[in-house]
This record gives C-alpha cells, structure tokens and sequence, in this order.
C-alpha cells in the first residue's frame, strides 16, 4: 500500500487531519488499532473552544454540533462556600466555548470520513514507523481479520507520516531517545468521572475548591450531567458507590443560599490520572506528532482536545503548502509553531490544576497562597480577564 500521508490513530486528531488532507485534495489513509464500537463509546472531555468550533464547521463536520452543541459563555468558580462567575464575551472579545462531547465530535468524523472520505482502517495497530526521516517511510501494521481472526502484517509506505496515536502510542518512539527532551510532571490525585442521567444541577459549568477536595460539574445535554471529584491517584473506581459519590459531591459543591445537587441513576465510572507531559521536538523527519502523541495536559483546563485540533490544522496547512508549491517552509516550522502554542495549554492547565486542587502535601502556607489567588481571580476583572483568554482559547498563530 502506498499513500502520501499516513496517520497513525482515529481519535480526534488523526480523523480530523485526514478530513482537512481530503478537502485539500492530498490522499492519505488512517490506520486505527480499535474498532470503531470501542473508539465511539470512549468518555472523554467536552469543551470545545470557539476556533475548534470553526474549524468543525468549516470543515463540515458541524451540523449535529450546532444543534445538539450548548453555548456556554461563562464558568463558575466556588470556594470557601462563594460562588464567581466568569464572564466569558464580556472579559474576552466576545469569544466563548461549546460543550459538546468529544466522544460525539469523533461519531461525526467517523461518518464524514466512511461516507466519502480517504480509507480509515479499524482494527489495524501500527507495531512500528520504519525510516522516518528518509525520503519514503513506511508504516508496519497488523490489520485483524474477519472475526477477530489474527491478522495479517503489512506495510504502508508514505511520504509523510502523522503520529496522532494518542499517548500511548508507538509514533512517538520512532524518533532516536538522543534527539528529542521530555518535560513532565505527575500529580498525587487523580479525578473519578461519572456520567448520570439526570439534568445538570447549573446552567454554566462549576469548578469547585473545597477543603475536601476539587469538584467540577459539567454536562453533555440538558438531560445528562457530566460530574468529576479529586480522588488520591490509584483509586479503584470499584471503591466508591453511587451514594458515597453523591455525598461527596454535594459537600465539595455546598455553596452559601438555596443551591441543591440533583441527583440521578449513574451510568458511567471511571478514574483519569492527571499528568502533564511534552515531547519536544514534534517532527523527526517526516514523521510529525500531533495531540497527545506528543503532550498531555491535566484536564482542568479542558485543553486537550483543542491542543489536539490547533496541531493539525497546523499540519494540514503546513502539507498544504507542500503539496501545492513543494515550500517545506511551514513543515520545517511545525514543530516549533506547535510548541509555543502547548506550552501556553500547558502553563494554563498546570495553573488551574495547582489553583483548584488541595493536597495533603501542601503547607498551610502554599493552602492560603491558593485561596489568596482565587480571591484575587473574584476581585480583579484583569485577573478574570487572564482566565477567561486562555479558557476560551489563545488565537492560532
Ligand atoms: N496503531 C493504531 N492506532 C493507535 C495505536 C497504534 N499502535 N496506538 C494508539 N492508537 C489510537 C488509539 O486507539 C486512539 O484512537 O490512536 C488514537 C489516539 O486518539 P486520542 O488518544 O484520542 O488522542 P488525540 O487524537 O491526540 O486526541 C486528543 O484530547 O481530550 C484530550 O486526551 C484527550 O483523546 C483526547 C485528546
Ligand atoms: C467535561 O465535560 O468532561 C470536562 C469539562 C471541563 C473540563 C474537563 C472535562 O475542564
């Protein structure tokens, strides 16, 4: 098989590089070691920033999004029993954010992409990248047979290959160990995550700090809440009954006034550890990661999914470029245009997560330090204005 480009993972960033490859006229094929059941039904996070929303749309995957999608212009922050609101037009240009899922924005590149768009193999794992930085690298895969029935090995050679394989993924060892710097960082907590079939309980999402701990309510429509707790890391999800989850929800939300949790019948639990991570550079040859094959962040920020986006709008303008002038101007700049963006997701979600999460580790000092900054977020519009910018996302560059 030969192709021009080829991607590596069919979550977010690989289905949607290939959408923008396809509408530039470039081939490319997608290779994805899950089926298609198991990538659609993956809970993930649901905040989409206002540029991920136009680049949805105008690549025309935006059409349920815009109808099912809820415009959120703003983000409640509480602690010490206080509620403050961030208003997000009023503190930014106007900008705001959609909650939409990303487990739904996936199911409508799936569609796109199996209705006319370039091939996108389920059930095919990628065991290698074979000579990234020569002229024509190869791609090893074993796609599963019929009825599970092991595989066949095959090669895939390209002229350019996307590493969208997620974290745990193979692109990313592709390139030598002397070439490339880690940067990371592993939090004591992690968050427990449920789904539960009952209206949300607030019109806007509520980051909480409490004492107990961090909370945040979220939802994915009118009907169903989205709900998170800090948890120490290595919890059990097994461990904690839908009661003992209402309880501690309820505690970590109490606000002064009337305010009450509702509460409903739990349909999903599960447990995200929380770690930020960057692998620089994000291009070997003409192997390029993109999302989070190559960074993490911790997800308080909700900027995984739009770092994910940024990067292949990124790429695809950069393959482009390439394609119609043969200028490898912007792919030679990719990884460092890339780079300036994620540390700026990464400096933000590092911040909200040491901004919102008590630990037992911290002095009373670094405690009081913490609420004196959420203090100073409620009282100065400069402060709020600061948040309100990189939540609702930085302008692409
Ligand atoms: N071969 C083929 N596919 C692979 C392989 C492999 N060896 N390893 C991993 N994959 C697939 C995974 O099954 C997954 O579907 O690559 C895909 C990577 O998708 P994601 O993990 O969703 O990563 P990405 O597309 O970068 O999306 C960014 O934003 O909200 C965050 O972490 C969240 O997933 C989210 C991310
Ligand atoms: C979610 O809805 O899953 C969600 C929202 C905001 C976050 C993280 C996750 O910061």
């Amino acid at each position: 098989m030969r192709t021009t480009v080829g991607i590596i993972g069919g979550g977010p960033a690989g289905l949607l590089l290939a959408r923008l490859l396809h509408r530039a006229g470039m081939d490319c094929v997608v290779l994805e070691s899950r089926e298609r059941r198991y990538v659609e039904a993956r809970q993930r996070a649901g905040i989409l920033e206002q540029g991920t929303v136009d680049v949805l749309r105008k690549c025309g995957a935006g059409a349920r999004m815009d109808r099912e999608g809820l415009l959120h212009r703003g983000i409640e922050l509480r602690f010490e029993g206080r509620a403050h609101r961030i208003d997000f037009p009023a503190l930014t240009d106007g900008r705001s954010v959609m909650v939409y899922a990303q487990t739904e924005v996936v199911k409508d590149l799936v569609a796109l992409q199996l209705a006319d768009g370039p091939p996108l193999l389920f059930g095919a794992e990628v065991l290698a990248v074979e000579d990234p930085d020569s002229a024509t690298p190869t791609i090893r895969f074993r796609h599963e047979g019929r009825e599970g029935r092991e595989g066949r090995e095959q090669t895939l050679s390209c002229d350019f290959v996307a590493g969208c394989d997620g974290f745990h993924g193979v692109a990313r060892r592709a390139i030598p160990a002397e070439r490339t710097a880690v940067f990371e960082r592993d939090y004591p907590y992690s968050w427990l995550g449920v789904l539960a079939d009952v209206p949300p309980s607030c019109e806007e999402l509520i980051y909480a700090r409490h004492r107990r701990g961090f909370a945040l309510h979220s939802m994915r429509s009118p009907q169903v809440s989205r709900l998170y707790l800090q948890v120490p890391a290595g919890t059990d999800p097994a461990d904690w009954s839908d009661e003992r989850i209402w309880d501690e929800l309820s505690a970590r939300f109490a606000v002064d006034g009337d305010w009450a949790l509702e509460r409903g019948p739990i349909t999903a639990k599960s447990v995200t550890p929380m770690r930020s991570y960057v692998q620089e550079p994000m291009r070997h040859g003409r192997l390029f990661l993109a999302g989070d094959a190559a960074h993490i962040v911790p997800p308080t920020g909700a900027k995984g999914l739009n770092l994910a986006v940024t990067d292949v709008v990124t790429l695809a303008r950069a393959l482009t470029l390439h394609h119609e002038t043969g200028s490898t101007e912007l792919l030679d700049s990719y990884s460092e245009t890339c780079l300036r963006r994620v540390w700026q997701a990464e400096r933000f979600s590092a911040f909200m997560t040491d901004t919102l999460h008590p630990h037992p580790d911290r002095t009373p000092f670094e405690e009081r330090l913490q609420l004196a900054q959420l203090e100073r977020i409620a009282a100065s519009p400069a402060a709020s204005a600061e948040l309100a910018e990189n939540y609702v996302g930085l302008p692409l560059s």
